[in-house]
């Protein structure tokens, strides 16, 4: 197809180089390896001249860093290509400038040819390949249609990037895992983000000095199957997930660690132990059940069982009491009783969750299970998330509510929306709010808890000069 932008972009670039520096705007859609995966992407650009801007209105460059893992996820990516247009439009006219337009993350894997028929995007690049935006940018201005670029190499990603640049934040995700082997059979990300890749040992480590030399205190390992990462360690030997925590437990500055998201089947005996052990491991696992009917987790492919998931729930609860749980469900997957569904639902009795997140089914191209017969009625669907939700809620307003009048440590991350509010998480990862000085941020104090909501905790910074360092 003719693109009638290349030109216009030709002349934008040059002009804008000469002119002033180049900017670029990320929005970022879904999980939070896309943050991660902006961040990063934001560090290449940053090597080739651009910088970060908070608005579109601004930038030379939108990046549109996109989920898949459900319908109404990827659907928002064709909204927002549809306001960029708009925007697009309306530089044009007024001062004949560019915006140059990039659709990353797992819908431009999954659908980069329907995104190129179906809008006008310059760029197109796939979750392991966008450590090569500045070489992209330079192949679009030469091209009359989009650059696609939509390959598989994540470790020549890893070792390409430059390293993190200064974020204000004293809590950093480092991804260490990427992509999936289990293809559970309601799930894209082995489509989109390939097969599993641990990073080594000495890569993880020396991100993780990195950020801790940048005031850094808290770092969330993350990975689609984090707790199946098997990295080569410094002799050559693969070391797994409990290793690496260790490791990482002796980086100065460092004074927590968290890891997400994990499968029930790599939940092993070390890792277990390493919350007993561990005291940098905060005491907070998300470990996704996904259904309570051990015939609908056969159908997704899921490889365990109920029983086992109860089990290592047992082990883990022994190795370290306070754990709290959160976890992933859907409802209405292909063929789901009623039956099923209160399965789900006595579950998460039986379980209590401090946090979960709830879906309906969403059939995804591609994957064995949206070819399904016996899909659930949308109604259906519904009306069980709905219960479901009213008792993930009530469990999680009970769990912050049993926290009041407890002292509990606080990593201050930021200020609050309130003047004089600062802003933190529990080590169960609840979010906390407190009236407190700024200097606070970046340190971990202990708190009184004096109030709780459904989604946070409120507390009361009794004396300044004694919070740690
Ligand atoms: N429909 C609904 N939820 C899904 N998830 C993954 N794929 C789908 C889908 N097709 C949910 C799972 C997973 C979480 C990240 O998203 O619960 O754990
Ligand atoms: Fe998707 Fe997680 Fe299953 Fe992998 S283990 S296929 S990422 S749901």
């Amino acid at each position: 197809m003719q693109d009638a932008c290349a030109p216009e972009i030709e002349k934008d670039a040059r002009s804008t180089a000469e002119a002033r520096e180049k900017r670029v705007f990320i929005k970022t859609f879904g999980c939070q390896m896309n943050v991660y995966d902006s961040e990063r992407m934001a560090d290449a650009l940053g090597a080739a001249g651009f910088v970060e801007t908070g608005a579109p209105e601004d930038a030379d460059l939108v990046i549109l860093n996109t989920c898949h893992i459900r319908e109404k996820a990827a659907e928002k990516v064709f909204s927002e290509l549809g306001r960029l247009r708009v925007l697009r439009e309306a530089r044009r006219q007024n001062d004949g400038g560019n915006l140059m337009i990039a659709v990353a993350g797992c819908v431009a894997q999954a659908e980069g040819e329907e995104i190129a028929r179906r809008a006008t995007v310059d760029i197109i690049v796939g979750p392991q390949s966008y450590h090569r935006l500045p070489e992209l940018i330079e192949r679009r201005v030469g091209t009359r249609g989009p650059v696609i670029e939509t390959e598989f190499p994540a470790a020549e990603k890893f070792a390409s990037l430059p390293a993190p640049k200064l974020r204000a934040a004293p809590s950093a995700f480092l991804t260490v895992q990427e992509g999936c082997d289990k293809f559970c059979t309601f799930c894209v990300v082995p489509y989109t983000r390939g097969a599993e890749y641990s990073r080594p040992v000495a890569q993880i480590v020396e991100e993780a000095k990195r950020l801790a030399e940048r005031g850094v205190r808290e770092i969330t390992l993350l990975g689609q199957n984090v707790n199946a990462w098997a990295g080569e360690g410094p002799s050559g030997k693969i070391w797994t997930l409990p290793d690496l925590l260790a490791a990482l437990s002796a980086v100065d500055g460092i004074a927590r660690l968290r890891f997400t998201t994990s499968h029930p089947n790599d939940m092993s005996d070390a890792l277990i132990a390493a919350h007993r052990d561990l005291p940098k491991l905060m005491p907070y696992l998300h470990l996704p059940f996904q259904s309570g009917s051990d015939r609908i987790l056969k159908a997704m492919n899921r490889k365990h069982r109920m029983d086992d998931y109860l089990r290592i729930l047992d082990r883990l609860r022994d190795a370290r009491p306070d754990l709290a749980l959160s976890t992933d469900i859907i409802v209405g997957f292909p063929g789901e009783t009623d039956a099923d569904f209160e399965e789900t639902m006595r579950m998460v009795e039986r379980v209590h969750f401090a946090q979960a997140y709830s879906f309906k089914y969403s059939p995804r191209p591609g994957t064995p299970a949206a070819d399904r017969a016996e899909q659930v009625p949308e109604d259906v669907k519904s009306e069980r998330l709905a219960r479901l939700q009213a008792l993930l809620f009530a469990q999680q307003t009970a769990f912050n509510a049993a926290m009041v009048g407890r002292t509990l440590s606080v990593l201050w991350e930021s200020r609050g929306r309130n003047e004089g509010q600062v802003v933190g998480r529990s080590p169960y990862l609840q979010p906390v709010y407190a009236d407190g000085d700024p200097a606070l941020i970046g340190h971990i104090a202990d708190v009184e808890i004096a109030g709780a909501s459904q989604n946070s905790l409120r507390a009361v910074i009794k004396n300044l000069d004694v919070y740690a360092t």
